[in-house]
C-alpha cells in the first residue's frame, strides 16, 4: 500500500487493483462500524450505485467479513438513485441489494432506499423525509458515504455544471438527465458526514482524478472535487491504472 497524501483530513491511498480497494474498504467499513456502533448504537451509511462498488458490498456479505457486523445496527441509505422500479439493472438499490443486502441477516427497517420509481421530484421529496424521521431535524450526519466518480468527474447523480451543485437548502434533489432522471443527496449533507469514502478504479478516470488530486482550478469543475467533508475525515481508495501507474496507463 502507498499513501501519496495524507495532509489534515484527507487520506489517498494506492492499491494495486479493484481487489485490493475493496478488501481494504471492507477492512475500513468494519471498523468503523464498530466505533460509530459502540459510541452511538448505530452505523448510518449511504451508497453508491455503479459497477465499482460491487466487489466490496459481495465481500462484506462473504464468510471473511459477514460476521463481523453487527448488521442489526447498521443502517443503509443510498447517495442517488435512478427513476427506475427497484427491480431494474439500472437500480442502484438492486445492485446492493443483489451483491449484499440479500446475502445478510439485515432488518428490513434498517433499508432506507431511495424510490426512483415515485419520479424525480415525489422520490426526492419522499428521501427528505426519510432522512428527517431518522436523523432528526437540520443536516443528517452519516457515519459512512461511499462514493464513486464518473470520467466526467460525476459523483452521486451531481453533475459537472449542473444548478445542482448550488443547492444549499435541500437535503435530496431530483436531476434531470436525457438519458435517465435521478435523485441525488446534495453537496451540503454529504459534506456533512462523519467520514467519506471513495472508491476509484480503472485507467479511464485517471485524468480527472489527476486534475481533483493536483489540487488545481480544474478540481472546482469536477464534482467529485467539491467533496470535502466539513467536519469529517476524507479517504480516497484509488487503484495503480487510475492513478496512473500501471504499465499499460504510462505505455
Ligand atoms: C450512479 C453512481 C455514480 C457512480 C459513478 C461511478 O448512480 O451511477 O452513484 O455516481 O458512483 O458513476 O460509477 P462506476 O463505479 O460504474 O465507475
Amino acid at each position: 500500500m502507498e499513501a501519496i497524501i495524507a495532509k489534515g483530513r484527507m487520506a489517498v491511498t494506492i492499491l494495486p487493483d479493484i481487489d485490493a480497494i475493496s478488501h481494504e474498504a471492507a477492512g475500513i467499513f468494519i471498523y468503523l462500524s464498530k466505533e460509530c456502533i459502540a459510541s452511538r448504537g448505530r452505523f448510518a451509511v449511504a451508497l453508491s450505485g455503479g459497477s465499482t462498488p460491487k466487489k466490496l458490498y459481495a465481500l462484506l456479505a462473504s464468510d471473511r467479513y459477514r460476521d463481523n457486523a453487527e448488521w442489526g445496527k447498521i443502517h443503509f441509505f443510498w447517495v442517488d438513485e435512478r427513476c427506475v422500479p427497484k427491480e431494474s439493472e439500472s437500480s442502484n438499490f438492486r445492485v446492493a441489494f443483489d451483491h449484499l443486502i440479500s446475502r445478510i441477516a439485515i432488518p428490513d427497517g434498517n433499508i432506507h432506499r431511495m424510490k426512483g420509481e415515485y419520479g424525480p421530484e415525489k422520490a426526492a421529496q419522499d428521501y427528505e423525509d426519510e432522512l428527517k424521521n431518522f436523523f432528526g431535524a437540520g443536516l443528517p450526519v452519516f457515519d459512512l458515504i461511499l462514493l464513486g466518480m464518473g470520467e466526467d468527474g460525476h459523483t452521486a447523480s451531481l453533475f459537472p455544471g449542473s444548478k445542482s451543485l448550488d443547492e444549499k437548502e435541500r437535503l435530496v434533489i431530483p436531476v434531470y438527465t436525457e438519458k435517465m432522471n435521478r435523485v441525488t443527496l446534495t453537496l451540503p449533507v454529504l459534506n456533512n458526514a462523519r467520514h467519506i469514502l471513495f472508491l476509484v478504479s480503472g485507467q479511464s478516470k485517471m485524468l480527472v482524478l489527476n486534475d481533483i488530486l493536483a489540487d488545481n482550478e480544474k478540481r472546482k469543475n469536477c464534482p467529485a472535487g467539491l467533496i470535502y467533508p466539513v467536519h469529517g475525515d476524507l479517504m480516497w481508495l484509488i487503484d495503480e491504472a487510475a492513478a496512473g501507474k500501471s504499465k499499460q496507463a504510462k505505455s
